[in-house]
Formats: structure tokens, C-alpha cells, sequence
């Protein structure tokens, strides 16, 4: 079966644009927003590591501009996600997380790595150091995000972009504060942050010159919103290089 038809029966995260005219049918279209993130307008030279990648939209974005190797991590299966207790029989223990990677990759002809692991374990002595490391909406879904932020730190020697939810009612308090959230019915978050916690939180696992770039409401095609903080940080290098 062609590429295309393929990609028609896979359920989709991204809405990517595989062939003229023809885009996924994705939960989320980043492509209004890619402008917002202050990705590099290009990254010829660079290494670059696309943390949680899904179905690929970040780590193509960064082929796209040029970089000479991406690296797209991620798990293979749901039941590989932190999950409260309660809610692991939930996961789908059949669909592969990066089934709608591997198409996306084929029709876009594309020489991105996807490789398979998890984020808590990801060692720089298997995947080398990147020039950039970026990093969307994967912390928010980890119970120990501290942890995962230090193994980036780990792999980072340049530039990490960090976008993640945050909670709007909490950033009201002048203190680095987060929300506990694993004990709701619904989505898999542990705990939500406020902007200011997690500026703190990349400064505390090793980042310097932690700014803010940009908030933005992400729209979701299926009808809700997610509030997103993107920040930027550096790792390794001295300011000029980074
Ligand atoms: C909500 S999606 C975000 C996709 C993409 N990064 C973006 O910004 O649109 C979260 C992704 O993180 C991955 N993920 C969750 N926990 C992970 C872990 N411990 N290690 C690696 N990837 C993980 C999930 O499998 C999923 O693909």
C-alpha cells in the first residue's frame, strides 16, 4: 500500500504535512506556531536531539532547517509511560507510539534516527552530546520531571528549548510553586508547574541563562487548549557559543 493511503489509517498526534497538500490529521497543528519556539532559522553543522518526539513534527522541523544529524528519542509502547497506579490498565498495549514517525519518515523521505528509549536512562556515552536539544510537552507527563531534566543537561552542550505546560491559577503566587495533578480522572500529568517553576527547575538541574522566549495558548483540533511556556537555555558552552 502506498505511503499516504497508510498514513490515512493511523490516528495521528501531529498534523504534518507529508506530500503537497496533504497533512496528518493531527491532534495538534504546531505549524501556526513554529515561529513562537525561536528555534535557529537555520542549523546547518548542527547535532540536534528531539526529546518525546511522537510522531516527528519537531525533529522534521530541525531536518528541514538544515541540521546535519537529528535524533528523535521516544518510547515504543504506552504502558512505557509513568502511569499514577491506578490508571496503568488504561494504556493501549497495542498501538506503537512510533508507527506515525516511521510513515511520516518514509513519505518524507527523511534521515532522522528515531532512536527507542526513555529519557530517565538516555546516556550520552550511547547517544553523544547535540548542539540543540528540544524538548515539548514531555516533562509535564513524568513523574520525576527533575530527573529527566538532569539527563538532558547530560546530553546538552548548547542550546535547550523547553516547552511545557504550565498552570496559569499558580503563576499568580511570587514563589516557585507546582500543582499536584495525578489524582484527576483524565490526562496522565503528576505534577504542573507555574512558568516561574520551571525556569527555576531548568536552572536547579544545570542550565544557565534560563529565559523565557515566548507563552503561547496551544489549540488543540479537537477542541481544547494548553497553556505553553517556551524557554531557552544553555548548557555547556560559553554564552558567545551557545
Ligand atoms: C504529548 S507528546 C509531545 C510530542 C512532541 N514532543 C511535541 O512537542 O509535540 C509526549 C511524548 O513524550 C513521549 N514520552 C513520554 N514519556 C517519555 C519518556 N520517559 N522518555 C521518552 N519519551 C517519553 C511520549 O511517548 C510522547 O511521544
Amino acid at each position: 500500500m502506498d505511503v499516504l493511503a497508510r498514513a490515512d489509517q493511523l490516528s495521528w498526534y501531529h498534523a504534518i504535512e507529508l506530500a503537497p497538500g496533504r497533512v496528518t490529521d493531527g491532534m495538534f497543528d504546531l505549524r501556526p506556531y513554529v515561529a513562537r519556539y525561536g528555534l535557529p532559522e537555520r542549523m546547518d553543522g548542527m547535532r540536534a536531539l528531539d526529546v518525546g518526539t511522537f510522531d516527528g513534527f519537531w525533529a522534521f522541523e530541525m531536518e528541514r532547517r538544515g541540521a546535519r544529524e537529528v535524533v528523535a528519542l521516544d518510547l515504543e509502547h504506552e504502558p512505557e509511560l509513568d502511569w499514577p497506579p491506578r490508571r496503568r490498565g488504561e494504556a493501549d498495549t497495542c498501538a506503537a507510539r512510533g508507527d506515525g514517525f516511521r510513515v511520516a519518515h518514509e513519505a518524507l523521505g527523511s534521515s532522522v534516527r528515531r532512536v527507542e528509549g526513555n529519557i530517565y536512562e538516555a546516556d550520552p556515552g550511547e547517544l553523544g552530546t547535540f548542539d540543540l536539544v528540544f524538548c515539548g510537552s514531555v516533562l509535564i507527563h513524568l513523574r520525576d520531571q527533575l530527573l529527566a531534566l538532569e539527563r538532558i543537561a547530560d546530553l546538552c552542550q548548547g542550546r535547550f528549548i523547553c516547552a511545557e505546560a504550565y498552570d496559569p491559577l499558580i503563576e499568580l503566587l511570587p514563589v516557585p510553586v507546582t500543582r499536584y495533578r495525578a489524582d484527576r480522572p483524565k490526562s496522565v500529568v503528576f505534577w504542573e508547574p507555574s512558568a516561574r517553576t520551571w525556569r527555576r527547575m531548568l536552572w536547579t538541574a544545570g542550565f544557565d541563562d534560563v529565559e523565557q522566549r515566548a507563552r503561547l495558548k496551544l489549540r488543540s483540533r479537537r477542541g481544547f487548549s494548553v497553556r505553553h511556556v517556551v524557554l531557552h537555555a544553555r548548557h555547556g558552552t560559553p554564552p558567545a557559543a551557545a
